[in-house]
């Protein structure tokens, strides 16, 4: 038995399964998200390692089985987010998360101390973008000096989960990739970033492949969780690779969609060749020795949530009396819409956006309201209009000259049929669901397993777990209006980029944190 953990942003994922890759048994505790000001966005770390106790206590007792039979246990977890801890190991502040969009001064001041985009492409294959760490780490240095003057060890989320399981301090190259402190080339700390931004190396992790062995778990915690004092922790990874582990996305050839709050499209690299301008990131893969790269869009699966917070009342009430979820009704709604909601269009940078365009002012919109349009078009204009921002991401891969065999679809957004089909349609291409739906977690047991000895390589890791099980084809019929549509689509932001900026400065004015 392997177990694998993903602290996430709604909720803390434990995952039990055996040596042939089945689920025994899956449990999620869920805790709060703070969002104090506009554009920020926080948790508290202690709300993690209670959730995440809670979780891996309730597989256990669920599953009848004898703890001696866990023989490894992986993290994931939510990217970038910092938890800054003083020299006994106690936590300074909330961490600020991956979505969090405070940093814009910081990030400017890193391109500028490392002389320029391309300096910093070369050092980190990366942009500076808003919600990496190293300008959060920059952003406490400016605004809260006084804890800044405490901080002995700056730690990833799952990482955190790590020290408190393990008493170790240690992370894994691929979720070390997106600190921008990272030498991605070489798959280690880069000393030149740490001394142009004045960061001791002595505050990072130290640094781990992700199949590897990064300490064991701590008797006091074993009795707590009623497990055995001992179990090996491997590295695991970043939320977005060991997804790809957990979807089989190990090799050239197979690009990944995963629609949870983020909506990433992920490709495997053999080598770590970027995009040139840095709109796409390159990581390191949770494969040993290989990279990957990935266009990330801060709201997929975030802007389906918040229609249905926001509008799906009814829905939600309905739900209770019923076997479906919201969702499920309000799809139900989108399907009699025509494709292309009658020329509806949205834009969901409702929380800023990464890729294709690097901007923490983009805001969510929608354009071409007219009376016919009801709350189903609503719907199905999210449900395109997140679609097109991946599709962006997904010809930005092409354009690197990936040869793109099969695209296979994950998250909680790829149990939508109506959504599946909008995403073949929308790409022209059919879309491939696997077996398993346990994402990233699932990808950190197979990593365990790895470490362990249970399966030889991530490779067979994922051949022995993971099948196929269903196709969407696309509908022909609907190739030319998406590819007009897309190109209207494509020609908004542009033409809003200033209008965007200038409202995020009256957001600030009079709505904002003045710090
Ligand atoms: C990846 C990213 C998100 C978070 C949240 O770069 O920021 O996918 O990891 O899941």
């Amino acid at each position: 038995m392997l177990i694998g953990i993903d602290v996430g942003t709604t909720g803390s994922k434990a995952l039990l399964i055996d040596e042939e890759g089945n689920v025994i048994q899956s449990w999620t505790e869920e805790y709060p998200l703070y969002t104090p000001y506009p554009g920020w966005s926080e948790q508290e770390p202690e709300d993690w390692w209670q959730a995440t106790k809670k979780s891996i206590q309730r597989i256990i007792s669920l599953s009848s089985i004898s703890p001696r039979e866990i023989k490894g246990i992986g993290l994931t977890g939510q990217m970038h987010g910092s938890v800054f801890l003083d020299s006994k190991g106690n936590v300074l502040r909330r961490a600020i998360l991956w979505n969090d969009q405070r940093t814009v001064k910081q990030c400017d001041e890193i391109v500028e101390r490392v002389g320029g985009i391309s300096k910093l492409l070369d050092l980190t294959l990366n942009l500076a973008l808003t919600g990496f760490t190293a300008p959060k780490i920059l952003w406490l240095r400016d605004n809260e000096p006084e804890t800044y003057s405490k901080v002995k060890k700056v730690l990833l989320p799952k990482d955190y989960i790590r020290y408190r399981l393990t008493g170790e301090y240690a992370s894994d190259v691929s979720d070390a990739s997106g600190t921008l402190l990272f030498d991605v080339k070489n798959r280690k700390w880069s000393k030149e970033m740490l001394s142009l931004l004045d960061i001791s190396e002595d505050w990072m992790p130290k640094v781990y492949e992700s199949p590897e062995i990064t300490g064991t778990l701590l008797p006091s915690v074993a009795e707590e969780l009623g497990l055995v004092s001992g179990i090996p922790v491997v590295g695991g990874g970043g939320d977005q690779a060991a997804q790809a582990v957990g979807t089989g996305i190990v090799k050239a050839g197979i690009v990944s969609v995963t629609l949870g709050t983020s909506g990433v499209v992920f490709a495997h690299l053999d080598r770590p060749e970027g995009e040139k301008e840095g709109r796409l990131h390159t990581f390191c893969h949770a494969v040993p020795g290989k990279w990957h790269t990935m266009g990330v869009m801060l709201s997929a699966g975030g802007s389906f949530r918040w229609l249905r917070d926001s509008f799906g009342e009814i829905e939600m009430e309905l739900s209770k009396w019923t076997e479906k979820d919201p969702y499920e009704f309000l799809t139900m709604s989108a399907e009699k819409v025509p494709s292309g909601s009658e020329g509806l269009l949205f834009l969901p940078y409702l929380t800023g956006e990464r890729t294709p365009y690097p901007d923490p002012m983009a805001k969510g919109v929608f354009v071409g309201i007219t009376l016919r349009h009801k709350k189903p078009y609503f719907v199905r204009s999210v449900l395109e209009g997140v679609a097109f921002g991946l599709k962006d991401s997904l010809e930005l891969i092409k354009s690197l000259g990936i040869e793109i065999k099969e695209i296979r679809v994950s998250g909680g957004g790829a149990r939508s049929p109506l959504w599946r089909q909008i995403l073949a349609d929308i790409f022209d291409s059919p879309i491939i669901t696997i077996n398993v739906t346990e994402g990233a977690a699932y990808g950190a047991a197979l990593l365990a397993g790895v470490g362990v000895g249970v399966y030889e390589s991530v490779e067979s890791a994922c051949e022995t777990a993971i099948k196929i099980i269903s196709k969407d084809e696309p509908k022909k019929e609907n190739a030319e209006l998406y590819r007009d549509l897309y190109e209207l689509y494509r020609s908004l932001y542009p033409l809003m980029r200033d209008y965007f900026k200038k409202l995020s400065n009256f957001v600030e004015k009079y709505y904002g944190n003045q710090k």
